[in-house]
């Protein structure tokens, strides 16, 4: 039997394990894929533990993606320039560690607003933490021609923008001023989530051609994307990132490239 899983703390709330349960039954694979809890002074050991008892690979999530990018033997490139991982492969005894979520935040994109096309104009990211890096680094490679990136701490925008040519830092306060010139605007923070307070950013300079995409998924429409939908744009939800990023650590560990159909999608929501 081929083994993974999820390394994460707390990781009861994930929903890691219905997504690649749902593909292991839907190709008949002999598998298992498990949530683990573990602290972080017990990662680093526990992972080498998962490496020698035969496991294929894992996901990591909070708050371990910075130390497990600093475990392993290989990286991918994205891996490097985002500076933190989310899918480990282990392989002749060596640990490979690849960020997926860039991809899976496209991949979503795509889906949900084909007509969205990344050259044409600037997009606007709120937020500059572990998610924006990886979604900076998306944006820039698929062909955006430049960011403009508003954090509540604006140091932590320089920092970004330091490591990326084209993202420019604008106030938080002045965010809402960049609605009305850019073609996506994208919420990395986990504002509008449950249990957070709402993003404020108002929409009325919204273009109806503007994409607006939220990372957060639970609920699965939150106010930015309600006002972004009121005003005639599509709006595009955090849950197919989740769902789309999984699939490289599915085909790496079990040998299937799997599909995010509307079923999954239906079955993810039900559990949220
Ligand atoms: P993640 O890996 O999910 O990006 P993170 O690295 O902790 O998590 O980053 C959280 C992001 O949400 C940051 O951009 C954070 O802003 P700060 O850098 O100023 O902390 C943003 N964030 C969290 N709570 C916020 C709030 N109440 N108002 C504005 N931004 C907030």
């Amino acid at each position: 039997m081929i083994k993974a899983g999820v390394i994460g703390h707390p990781i009861k709330q994930s929903k890691s394990p219905m997504i690649h349960g749902h593909w292991l039954g839907e190709h008949g694979i002999d598998g298992s894929y498990e949530a683990i809890d573990l602290a972080p002074d017990a990662f680093v050991q526990s992972v080498r533990d998962l490496q020698a008892d035969g496991y294929a690979g894992c996901n990591i999530t909070v708050p371990h993606k910075e130390a497990a990018f600093a475990l392993c033997d290989d990286l991918t490139e994205r891996a490097k320039i985002i500076g933190a991982v989310n899918t480990l492969v282990f392989r002749d005894d060596r640990i490979q560690g690849d960020n997926t979520d860039c991809e899976g935040f496209l991949a979503n994109l795509m889906a949900d607003a084909p007509h969205w096309n990344a050259a044409t104009g600037p997009a606007l990211v709120l937020g500059a933490g572990g998610a924006a890096r990886g979604i900076v680094f998306a944006l820039l490679d698929s062909g955006v021609p430049e960011i403009i990136l508003a954090n509540r701490t604006r140091g932590r925008a320089e920092a970004l923008a330091a490591d990326f040519a084209q993202v420019h830092v604008c106030d938080w306060a002045d965010a809402e001023h960049a609605v009305g010139s850019v073609d996506l605007i994208v919420n990395t923070t986990a504002l509008g989530m449950v249990g957070q307070p709402e993003l404020i950013l108002p929409l009325d300079a919204l273009r109806p051609s503007t994409v607006v995409t939220d990372i957060v998924y639970n609920p699965l429409e939150t106010e930015l994307l309600k006002t972004a939908r009121a005003k005639g744009s599509i709006g595009v939800d955090g849950l197919g990132m989740l769902l789309h990023q999984a699939v490289p650590g599915f085909e790496a560990w079990f040998g299937t490239r799997p599909i995010v159909t509307d079923a999954l999608r239906k079955k993810i929501e039900a559990a949220l």
